[in-house]
C-alpha cells in the first residue's frame, strides 16, 4: 500500500467469468454518479505497450517464465504511466485484475514459487500494493461455462482454474485485512457494486475527493 499519496487503488480479482468486469463497471458508474474522482483501468493493459503485450499474451502460448516477465513488464508501465499518476492526483483507481492474479495464475495454477512472484510484483509495481482488493468468488466450474471471451487460460481445464481459485485464498491468508470477498450467485451486480462503494467510503472516507 502507497501510504505517501493520497488516492485508493482498488484492485478486483477473481476467475474467469465469475462476472468482477461487470462488477467492477457497476462500481464505476456508483462512484462517479456520487461524483467521486474515479478512473477504471485494467491488467493486463492500461497503457499503449501494456495493452500490446495483453494481446501477445492473451494469443500465444509460451513458457510460464516468458508469461510472467511478460505480465511484470506491462505492470511496470501501466503502474509507472497510470497508477502512480493517479494515486498522486487523489483518484480511486478501479483496476480489472493486478498482482493477485499474478500470484493465482502463474505461481499457485501454473507452479511457479510464490515468493518470487512476490518479489518480480513488488518490482513491477515499485511497492505499490492495493488498498483494498474486492474479489469475487465463485465455484471456477460454474464460472467457466460463463466466460465470455475465450482466451489460452479459458482454455486451461476446470483442475487449472480451481488452483487459480486456491491462489486467490492463499493470496487473502496473507493478507485478510486488504481483501473483501462477495459471491456473486446471491446477489446482482447492482447489489454488490453498493456493498464495495458503501465499504469503501466507510473505510477511507477521509481520503477519498470528489470532483470540482
Ligand atoms: P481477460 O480477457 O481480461 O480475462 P478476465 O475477463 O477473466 O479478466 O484476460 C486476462 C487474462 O490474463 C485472464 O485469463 C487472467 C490472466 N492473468 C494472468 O494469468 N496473470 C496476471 O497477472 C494477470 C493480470 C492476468
Amino acid at each position: 500500500m502507497s501510504k505517501k499519496e493520497p488516492g485508493i487503488l482498488v484492485s478486483f480479482e477473481g476467475t474467469e467469468g465469475s462476472g468482477k468486469s461487470t462488477l467492477m463497471k457497476r462500481v464505476y458508474q456508483l462512484a462517479q454518479e456520487a461524483s467521486y474522482r474515479v478512473i477504471q483501468t485494467r491488467e493486463p493493459g492500461g497503457s499503449t505497450l501494456a495493452e500490446k503485450i495483453r494481446s501477445i499474451l492473451l494469443e500465444t502460448t509460451m513458457n510460464p517464465w516468458t508469461e510472467v516477465l511478460l505480465y511484470e513488464a506491462a505492470r511496470a508501465e501501466h503502474t509507472n504511466l497510470c497508477i502512480k499518476p493517479a494515486l498522486e492526483r487523489g483518484d480511486i483507481i478501479l483496476c480489472d485484475r493486478f498482482t493477485d492474479s499474478t500470484l493465482a495464475y502463474q505461481a499457485h495454477a501454473r507452479g511457479l514459487p510464490w515468493k518470487d512472484i512476490k518479489t518480480l510484483n513488488k518490482m513491477a509495481t515499485f511497492g505499490i500494493r492495493p488498498h483494498l482488493t474486492v474479489f469475487l468468488d465463485m465455484d471456477p466450474k460454474m464460472s467457466l461455462s460463463r466466460a465470455q471471451n475465450p482466451n489460452r487460460f479459458e482454455a486451461e481445464g476446470l483442475e487449472f482454474h480451481k488452483r487459480v481459485r486456491l491462489g486467490f485464498i492463499k493470496a487473502r491468508s496473507e493478507n485478510p485485512k486488504r481483501w473483501l470477498t462477495l459471491r456473486n450467485q446471491k446477489s446482482t451486480p447492482e447489489e454488490n457494486a453498493a456493498v464495495v462503494l458503501k465499504h469503501l467510503i466507510q473505510r477511507f472516507k477521509n481520503r477519498l475527493k470528489l470532483n470540482g
